[in-house]
């Protein structure tokens, strides 16, 4: 078994670990200005303002349908979307707000599409909410806020009661909870209760009352797997937009811990049209391989244009996972980690996952050697290898590398693998080592 042990959490995280992979999606009306999620407080928008895009968004393209094919071709098993994001507008037609879809000329249920496509596409669905709100009344205005840099900023908080805003996310998360079937992960977004800017005060678990929260979600969604950023370890661990080097571990216990990275395709959110710092194929598939080989789960966004669709850039991101899933999925679904003796064997550029059976290991070649792949230490382990790709035998010898036998490189622990000087044609290659057994 190569299964490690990973701490327990108040969630069943086994369907989590197994899937690997998943679509976020940010979507909400800052698609339209399309420079970033984050643009109405980057440019201190006067509320009046902002209004434009409530006023007009018609996302006449939007099909749910599309979104959840076009994941599941890409071989993700769960998606994510912004519920609400921090511009506090919501995809759904929420009783306790008017800042909703349903009054915006879209007049459709984002959120009730959303569940039911990606549903019908067998994958597993879960609700960003975000803990800021630049639009509730009783938010109170911070250092993230639009109107912070207003004058009278403090003088605006007057009146302004975080109580009833903790109230509103509890009414709006059971909503969510209770209105669109089984939900399999709530994904809150995020606690900055340590920062401090002269008058201005971060806001963490005790503010958005965390606990209750979390507590309302359980009681609603057992089984919900839920993240760690209300500031209560929950469930997961999300490092965002960096590549970790290792298996996450507990900061005080040091156990292993369920991880997923959040990924972006060109580093915004949001739908942004003029961004240039798309993410190569290579490096997409790398991303994903990273992240299994420590443990962890991907999780990648995607930004659907203000009409509602995919463009090209990120369709063409996705056919890139989906290519290279179609034929290389088992190397993702159901591996983990390899053990400490197959790893202690990895020539370098490259990383190895291994079933969580512990009957087959995948070697991923980010490079790729010329006629040999030496491994130290599988000398007569494995019973059988091939490219995954196309199912090819990688033949391979054992003890020597050298065809001369006059002593050069010989170890008893070596295992060759013989490669064809034409490397296969995908962004990275896999080799599958079926193991002997017993
Ligand atoms: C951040 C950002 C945000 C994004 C999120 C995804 O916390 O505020 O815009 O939604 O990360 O992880």
């Amino acid at each position: 078994m190569s299964s490690y042990a990973v701490r327990q959490t108040p969630g069943d995280t086994a369907w989590f670990r197994h899937d690997r992979f998943g679509m976020f999606i940010h979507w909400g009306l800052y698609a339209m200005p399309a420079r970033h999620e984050w643009v109405k407080t980057r440019e201190c928008r006067p509320e009046a303002e902002y209004e434009k895009y409530f006023r007009y968004f018609q996302p006449d393209l939007f099909d749910a349908r599309a979104w959840a094919r076009q994941a599941r071709a890409a071989g993700m098993r769960y998606a994510v979307l912004t519920t609400k994001h921090h511009e506090g507008f919501c995809l759904w037609d929420s009783r306790y707000t008017d800042y909703k879809v349903t009054n915006t000329p879209a007049r459709r249920d984002v959120v009730r599409e959303f569940v039911e496509a990606f549903r019908a596409e067998g994958l597993r669905v879960g609700f960003y909410y975000s803990l800021l709100d630049w639009h509730h009344p009783d938010f109170p205005i911070d250092m993230n806020h639009p109107r912070r840099k207003d004058p009278d900023a403090q003088a605006q908080n007057e009146g302004r009661d975080m109580r009833r805003y903790a109230q509103y996310m509890r009414n709006q998360v059971a909503e969510l909870l209770t209105g669109y079937g089984k939900i399999d992960i709530l994904w809150l977004d995020f606690s900055y209760g340590e920062r401090k800017e002269g008058w201005m005060r971060g806001k963490g678990k005790e503010d958005w009352e965390s606990e209750a929260l979390i507590a309302l979600a359980r009681r609603l969604q057992p089984g919900i797997l839920i993240n760690n950023r209300a500031g209560i370890e929950q469930d997961l661990w999300t490092p965002e937009q960096h590549q970790p080097t290792q298996w996450l571990r507990h900061p005080d216990t040091g156990e292993l811990v369920t991880w997923e990275a959040c990924q972006t395709f060109s580093g915004s959110w949001g739908y942004h049209r003029d961004e240039a710092s798309w993410k190569s194929p290579d490096m997409l598939i790398r991303m994903l391989v990273n992240t299994v080989s420590l443990g962890g789960n991907l999780l990648m966004n995607v930004g659907p244009t203000a009409r509602g669709y995919f463009d090209a850039r990120a369709e063409a991101a996705l056919k890139v996972y989906a290519d290279w899933m179609r034929l290389h999925a088992r190397s993702i679904y159901g591996c983990t980690m390899a053990e400490p003796a197959f790893l202690a064997a990895l020539p370098p550029d490259c990383r190895m996952t291994q079933s969580e059976d512990g009957s087959r290991l995948y070697l991923h070649l980010f490079a790729y050697p010329f006629a040999f792949l030496p491994l130290r230490g599988l000398a007569g382990k494995v019973d059988y290898a091939q490219f995954l790709g196309d199912g090819s035998e990688v033949e391979r010898s054992e003890g020597r590398m050298d065809h001369f036998g006059d002593g050069l490189l010989e170890d008893d622990d070596l295992l060759v693998l013989k490669l064809p000087a034409v490397r296969p044609d995908t962004p990275v290659p896999v080799i599958e080592l079926f193991l002997k057994q017993g």
